[in-house]
């Protein structure tokens, strides 16, 4: 059984999560427990040890598995979108009264800033900054098209 726990900000969602993770784990059953939130916090709120926490390396920043599995690197920029994944949670999860925990991390995107060439502060006719949004293969898309950003 997989349960995937959603919602907006702030609402419960980690604490829920971590209490079915310690309810089902208590009835003796294998729980996977995966934080995918940036702001990962699920270990805390599953009594894990700070020190083992600090020590957990999410997986967006486990650069040679993800290359070794998906085939993607500097020089290809085709790769597998279903790669193997299933014995990530044994090997990378770090278990703890009996949740197996395993952290996502965060993928910086080509969306999450000012595209270099806009770096050093060019503006757009009305004075603010622009930021291009860069189309798969990091074309620069019709100008048209780009945002104003304040
Ligand atoms: N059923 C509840 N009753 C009262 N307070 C609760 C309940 N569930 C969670 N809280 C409290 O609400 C706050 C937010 O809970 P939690 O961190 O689990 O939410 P979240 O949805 O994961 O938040 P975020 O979107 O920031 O990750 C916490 O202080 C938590 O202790
Ligand atoms: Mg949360």
């Amino acid at each position: 059984m997989k349960i995937a726990v959603t919602g907006k900000g702030g609402v419960g969602k980690t604490t829920v999560s971590a209490v079915l993770a310690r309810l089902y784990a208590e009835e003796g059953k294998k729980v996977f427990a995966v934080d995918v939130d940036p702001d990962a916090n699920l270990g805390l709120a599953l009594g894990f040890p700070e020190k083992v926490l600090e020590r957990m390396v999410p997986i967006s920043k486990m650069r040679r598995l993800v290359e070794e599995r998906t085939g993607a690197d500097k020089s290809n920029t085709y790769y597998k979108v279903n790669p193997k994944v299933d014995d990530i949670p044994e090997t990378y999860g770090k278990e703890y009264n009996g949740v197996r925990l395993l952290l996502l991390g965060t993928v910086e995107t080509g969306f999450s800033g000012l595209h270099p060439l806009q770096r050093g502060g060019d503006r757009s006719r009305s004075g603010r900054r622009v930021a291009l949004r860069i189309q798969q293969g990091g074309h620069r898309r019709n100008p048209a098209d780009q945002k104003d950003v304040r």
